[in-house]
């Protein structure tokens, strides 16, 4: 079989276990490191046997590079994919694609027009959630009408919990200068994504947002939206990464039923008649639909995902596979997340599309005026087991 060579640019939690995976696939060969931590980068170029870079554009340079994983710090996603889609190199670049839409237009915008020099250029991300057997049935379900209608999504993810010390490891993390934001950034882009596969985009978002409540951070670690649909449907989500024992519990509404994934068991309640005809033609005031229990099946397929979006990225590549997530598609989780936060910081409701350059420099004005020192503690690379 033939093997796409790939380089990764940053080797910490997330680079050094695609770098792992990159060298166990069939289908991938690791050609190339490349980390601004001279130290790591050389300690895996020797482990790996492939040469070591510190600065991305030497690593680029390489002639025998087809394709780059980029897992740096979000800010640098988007600059590093631009200047290897000059040289007609496939991009897999980490979640988030970007900090903000403005920045994630730029980039899709180059990737377009790398596109006419370069039509097979791939371009993925990594959300390797979207592989997940009860993540794909629910997509499946919405998909072929089963909730008929849709009238109410409510995700509650509470369970992304992290403790100071998670805050204190890497200087980039939670600072507005180094990450860009908090938990909407990132631990939840994986939700906002499948929130908006699963249900689309909403037209009007509010956003609440609290700033550091729970951890000496200044960015957010706790937030409720309120999210409304051209459709009529209405969103919530709320995240936190305080709270212990958390919650992740998914429900969606819809005219023909109710899905509640939560603790792994995914619950269809499905009506015996769209709850539109009940309430237009029941004769007694208070009777409900009546609806059958069903526990729905969903296989996992027990692999790492970030593994199989690899795979799936070469094979793309390869055989021109259709990709799990296309970085294109990056833009809309992205957008929720602005979205919220500008609400949060205007006290107002945010219509979408949204203003990308309005939310860029409220971002550049929060780095402006940070006060913010950060005790920087660091810790030998965490295991990837904890880290989504
Ligand atoms: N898909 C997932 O489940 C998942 C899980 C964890 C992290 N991530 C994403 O991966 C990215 C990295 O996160 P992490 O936890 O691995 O961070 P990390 O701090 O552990 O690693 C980042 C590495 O990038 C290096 N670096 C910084 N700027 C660079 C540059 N310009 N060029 C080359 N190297 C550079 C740093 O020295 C560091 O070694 C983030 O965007 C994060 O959101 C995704």
């Amino acid at each position: 079989m033939s093997k796409i060579k790939i380089a990764v640019i940053g080797v910490g939690v997330m680079g050094s276990q695609h770098s792992r995976d990159i060298v166990d696939l069939d289908n991938t060969e690791l050609v190339g490191v490349c980390d601004t931590d001279p130290t790591r980068a050389d300690d895996f170029a020797s482990r790996y046997d492939v040469p070591a870079f510190s600065d991305y554009t030497k690593l680029l340079e390489q002639p025998d590079i087809d394709a780059i994983v980029i897992a740096t710090p979000h800010y640098d996603h988007p600059q590093i994919a631009m200047a290897a889609f000059k040289r007609g190199i496939h991009v897999l670049v980490e979640k988030p694609i970007a900090v903000h839409i403005q920045a994630a237009h730029e980039l899709l915008n180059a990737y377009e027009a790398a596109l006419t020099q370069y039509p097979k250029l791939i371009f993925a991300a990594v959300f390797q959630q979207r592989t997940y057997g009860f993540w794909k049935k629910i997509k499946a379900l919405i998909d072929e009408g089963e909730l008929g209608k849709l009238m109410r999504t409510t995700w509650i993810i509470t369970d992304w919990f992290r403790t100071q010390s998670y805050y204190d490891n890497g200087g980039w993390r939670a600072t507005w200068e180094g990450e860009g934001g908090g938990v909407l950034l990132n631990q939840c882009p994986h939700n906002l994504d499948l929130f908006q596969w699963f249900v689309g985009m909403p037209k009007r978002v509010v956003g609440f947002a609290a700033i550091g409540k729970y951890h000496k951070i200044e960015v957010e670690d706790e937030v409720t939206a309120y999210l409304e649909y051209e459709n009529g449907m209405i969103g919530h989500l709320v995240t936190s990464t305080a709270e212990s024992p958390g919650t992740n519990r998914l429900e969606i509404v819809g005219e023909k039923g109710k899905l509640i994934f939560e603790n792994g068991n995914l619950t269809f309640y499905r009506n015996r008649i769209s709850t539109f005809e009940q309430i237009e033609n029941a004769t007694s005031g208070f009777e409900k639909v009546e609806n059958w229990k069903i526990d729905v099946p969903h296989q996992h397929h027990g692999q790492s995902g970030h593994r199989l979006v690899i795979e799936n990225f070469a094979n793309a590549i390869l055989t021109g596979e259709a990709l799990i997530a296309p970085a294109v598609e990056g833009i809309n989780g992205l957008t929720l997340g602005n979205a919220i936060m500008l609400s949060s910081f205007l006290g107002q409701p945010v219509a979408l599309p949204m203003d990308g350059a309005a939310y860029a420099a409220k971002l550049q004005a929060l780095k402006a005026s940070s006060q913010f020192k950060k005790n920087v503690v660091i810790r030998d690379v965490d295991d990837v087991g904890s880290s989504f």
